[in-house]
């Protein structure tokens, strides 16, 4: 039976707000820029649009450092925009997912810089306030995922940043600041939001004791910093899934709503936000398909290692890109990523889409002097700057891509003439086409959406699995090599390949691949 829940038959799409539609001319995105791109969404075939944080903020990590949960920084727009916004996605049928950051405020949040006026201060125990250590210097070897120390002196003491220090960690420990937050979740909901999705949700509490990370033995000496050490102490820490629950408890009583978790962790680690009785997050986002080496092996076997992860009744998830992540039309090449967008959208569980990635937006080199992500400019040359894969989304062919009439915040791909949306709409086999098509063929399809996945192999450089249900089963392969396969097939025809072509041809026992070549077959019986 194709399943009647939104986030899970439907798709997720990320939207980088300052970077998709400018509507005033200052270069940067904005809310009644979004809403100006509805009916491109819409027609997409999407469900449900993600957007990154556009609260009041500092921009010191663009937006997620956010000064005021409830409102909306000017650069975005207004509350009154927000509300015309969410009223135009629903009038579509969509959903919107807000981002929600309870990991950290911004330095200049009023909780914060309460917090720091005084060690007596009703909001200091808000935040991670500590005594220096013995010698002196900061209380533990906690690194900041953005280089050198997690702590910054004020006054007598050190607070704790995960991030930059503009990022005070808050301490999910006070009752007050946890009720605090979940009132920012119910203000949103009040709005008439359908979900978030949670930053760093395996951050959001540390060990009460504060112990010393242990070293990383495969650290890399040249690498980032942060990962010398084993964040053992400061992430996933048992009491965080009680916190989660409490936040799925609020949008519970809100009804149909969807809790998302943004968690980096291995399998096993991951399912446990599904929560007790699946009571935590629906959606823990499964980053495995960014991570895992690009070929048919790894990639058959972190299909079936994440299903046996699962627990009973837990939908899964896939992802292929996000705003912190190298694009993937750039990890693998453009015409790979044609196959990891059939594997992406024949997969069982809900994709997330990145937005550009249909159209296959590459990462953008950016000359130093031009850099604007402080991951970047901390750690220089390290390959931690995600500058290159939040450039400016690519609408047409005129002088400014159809993004802005000002300068872009950051500046286009080169290639923006002949890569971007209206182009691409006029080209039967353009990646926006294929899209297009696979995001049909899943929306319209009940054994692509909500079956089984089934017989999952790699056979050389060609991976393959089924998707079934009572009614209908389809084999999934896709050449993962420039070279010519051959792969055997029970008998069916041809229901889309990733080259736009032959569509209806039988097939009988064999099957020829091209280089790059993605199939879905429909099986006979
Ligand atoms: C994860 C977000 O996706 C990233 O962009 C941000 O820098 C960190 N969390 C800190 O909020």
């Amino acid at each position: 039976m194709q399943s009647t829940v939104w986030w899970q038959y439907g798709i997720l799409y990320e939207v980088y707000p300052r970077s998709f539609q400018d509507s005033n001319g200052d270069g940067i995105g904005d809310l009644q820029g979004i809403l100006q791109r509805l009916d491109y969404l819409a027609g997409l075939g999407i469900k449900a649009v993600w957007i990154a944080p556009f609260y009041p903020s500092p921009m010191a990590d663009f937006g997620y450092d956010i000064a005021d949960y409830c409102n909306i920084d000017r650069i975005f727009g207004t509350l009154a925009d927000f509300d015309q916004l969410l009223q135009a996605i629903h009038k579509r049928g969509l959903k919107l997912i807000l981002d929600f950051v309870p990991n950290h405020t911004s330095d200049q949040h009023p909780w914060f810089l309460e917090s720091r006026s005084s060690p007596d201060n009703p909001k200091r125990d808000w935040y991670l306030w500590r005594d220096p250590s013995g010698g002196g210097g900061p209380p533990n070897n906690w690194l900041s995922n953005f280089g050198g120390s997690a702590w910054t002196k004020d006054g007598d003491q050190y607070y704790y940043h995960g991030f930059l220090k503009q990022q005070p960690d808050v301490n999910w420990r006070n009752a007050d600041l946890r009720e605090a937050m979940f009132n920012v979740l119910r203000f949103w909901l009040d709005r008439g939001v359908d979900g978030f999705r949670v930053d760093v949700m395996w951050m959001l509490i540390k060990d009460d004791q504060f112990r010393d990370n242990p070293i990383n033995p495969a650290s890399n000496p040249n690498g980032p910093a942060s990962q010398r050490l084993l964040a053992l102490y400061n992430t996933n820490r048992p009491e965080v899934h009680e916190i989660v629950a409490a936040m799925r408890a609020i949008l519970d009583s809100y009804g149909d709503r969807l809790l998302i978790g943004e968690i980096y962790l291995p399998f096993d680690q991951l399912a446990a936000y599904y929560g007790q009785d699946l009571k935590g997050a629906q959606l823990p986002f499964n980053f495995h398909l960014i991570a895992c080496a690009w070929s048919a092996d790894a990639i058959a076997q972190v299909i079936k290692e994440y299903e046996a992860a699962l627990p009973v009744g837990a939908w899964p998830n896939w992802v292929m890109g996000n705003h912190d992540q190298p694009r993937i039309a750039t990890r693998i090449g453009r015409a790979q990523a044609r196959v990891a967008a059939m594997l992406l959208l024949t997969l069982r569980g809900t994709p997330t889409m990145y937005y550009g990635d249909e159209i296959g937006m590459t990462d953008v080199p950016i000359p130093a002097g031009e850099v604007q992500d402080p991951a970047e400019k901390n750690e220089p040359g390290l390959g931690m700057g995600r500058d290159p894969e939040r450039t400016p989304m690519q609408w047409d062919s005129s002088k400014l891509a159809g993004f802005t009439d000002g300068t872009p915040w950051l500046r286009l791909s080169a290639d923006h003439a002949m890569v971007n949306v209206a182009t691409l709409s006029g080209e039967t086999d353009s990646m926006l086409s294929l899209y297009r098509t696979l995001i049909g063929l899943r929306n319209s399809n009940a054994a692509l959406n909500s079956g089984d996945v089934e017989v999952v192999t790699s056979n050389g450089h060609v991976l393959r699995y089924e998707r079934a249900d009572e009614a209908q089963r389809f084999a999934i392969l896709l050449n993962l090599s420039e070279s010519k396969e051959e792969a055997p097939i029970a008998a069916g025809y041809i229901l889309a390949s990733t080259h736009m072509d032959r569509s209806g041809d039988a097939v009988e026992t064999t099957l020829s691949l091209r280089p790059f070549e993605g199939v879905i077959v429909k099986r006979a019986e």
